[in-house]
């Protein structure tokens, strides 16, 4: 980006928006997306874990452009529309919860977990939620609340709602158990809060912000079990690992546990601004009439696009090029582990696949500076990648699903390269 591209953004927008990357973005095509001095860059950032699908899927862009034939808006709430319907039909279908579901449909991952939270409060009515270390939720009150990671998210912003507890996320990397986990859960139950005035777990299947870190079958099995047994409400914020991340439809078809309600957004419309809580019936028709809405909430735009997605799934056999892919990348991250001293993990569902980088494998000492110096070699490269975790050392993979074979290995080449000669 020129120096006056640079200075046009610090004097419109507040500093501490500033984008991270030197490059102003003009075109995008499935993974690949260049800037404005015609450099090509694999896009394995995708508006963070937002373009499963690629950059103008032309199945996304075929419904986009029928329905900007019609009309450009419709409040739902007053005047329903189709595309609206549908998407919440085949979410209602396809989400895996074994009773029949209901789905509400707002614009953004931090509105769908707000409005989760709010619908688990108000059927429960019971006070209290308990989040997760290193979990991320969003950016309004709530869910920063929620958010269980402090720099930069909630530094200087609080105080937040005192009926939000953080129990362990396990960690394994770091000797965070399952076991010890859920004794830091029961902890929170029997000695911090009446179990009985606790609305709901929001969870995470995958760790995303807070560092790629995948939770087992076994820990997610045990908060449904706790759950179920105390009239709490499990919620799954799948807002990063919906829509084919872990390899499969959701999260929780890869771990094998349901919850009692789901939160999605980022890859539900390559691309636009769409999100949506799926819960089951009794809980989602507890509200009062109009007690939950949204001005966009389901813009027909964002819906058409959303019906665009769920083609790609069907008809183009997403789910295999995922695991393929997935496969692509454990292998090569795998052996590159075996070689450089700064890889300390590989870990992740399906294709959300985080590297852990340390000083060495034997001290693990987190290294967010080698981090972001193998970041840069591969923006220098053509390959962008962010990091994330708690301590900022983990370069996750964020690729579209989409992406060819052959740009996966070029990413991974890539990216061993510039491990290598870090
Ligand atoms: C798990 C999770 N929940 C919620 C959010 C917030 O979504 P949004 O930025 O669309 O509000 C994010 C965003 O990164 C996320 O990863």
């Amino acid at each position: 980006m020129t120096n006056k591209d640079l200075e046009t953004i610090k004097e419109n927008v507040p500093s501490a928006w500033i984008p991270s990357l030197d490059s102003l973005i003009v075109k995008g095509k499935n993974a690949e997306i260049w800037d404005k001095n015609s450099n090509r860059y694999l896009d394995y950032v995708g508006g963070y874990a937002v373009l499963n699908t690629g950059h103008l899927n032309p199945r996304v862009v075929k419904k986009v452009e029928e329905q900007l034939k019609n009309y450009s808006h419709s409040c739902f709430a007053f005047a329903p529309h189709e595309n609206a319907i549908n998407v919440a039909e085949q979410l209602n279908k396809r989400y895996p919860i074994e009773e029949s579901t209901k789905t509400f449909l707002v614009n953004s991952g931090a509105e769908s977990v707000e409005n989760a939270t709010k619908i688990a409060r108000y059927f429960t009515k019971r006070k209290n939620i308990i989040a997760f270390k290193g979990g991320f939720h969003g950016r309004t009150y709530l869910t920063m609340g929620l958010t269980g990671k402090e720099n930069p998210y909630k530094m200087g912003f609080g105080p937040f709602p005192e009926f939000i507890h953080h129990a362990e996320y396990p960690y394994a990397y770091r000797d965070i158990t399952d076991e010890m986990a859920i004794e830091s859960l029961n902890e929170i139950l029997n000695k911090q809060v009446d179990i009985d005035d606790v609305a709901a777990f929001v969870v995470e299947i995958q760790l995303g912000e807070g560092g790629y870190i995948p939770a087992s079958k076994y820990f997610l099995q045990e908060l449904k079990n706790i759950s179920s047994k105390n009239g709490i409400l499990l919620i799954f914020d799948e807002v990063q690992t919906g829509f084919g991340r872990t390899g499969e439809m959701f999260g929780a078809n890869t771990v094998g546990v349901s919850p009692d309600i789901a939160t999605l957004a980022k890859g539900i419309a390559g691309g636009f601004p769409l999100a949506a809580v799926v819960g089951k019936s009794e809980v989602m028709d507890s509200i009062h009439d109009a007690g939950i809405g949204s001005t966009f909430g389901a813009s027909p735009i964002s819906c058409a696009a959303a019906l665009g997605v769920l083609d790609v799934f069907d008809k183009d056999n997403l789910l295999e090029n995922t695991k393929q892919q997935a496969e692509l990348m454990n292998d090569s991250l795998n052996r590159l582990m075996n070689e450089s001293p700064f890889i300390g993990d590989v870990r992740g569902y399906g294709t959300m696949i985080g590297v852990e980088i340390v000083e060495d494998q034997d001290t693990k000492k987190p290294a967010k500076e080698i981090a972001l110096k193998i970041i840069d070699a591969c923006k220098d490269n053509g390959l962008l990648l962010v990091n994330c975790g708690l301590e900022g050392n983990v370069i996750r993979f964020m690729g579209p699903l989409t992406t060819p074979l052959g740009q996966v290995d070029e990413a991974l080449d890539i990216f061993n390269n510039s491990v290598i000669n870090i």
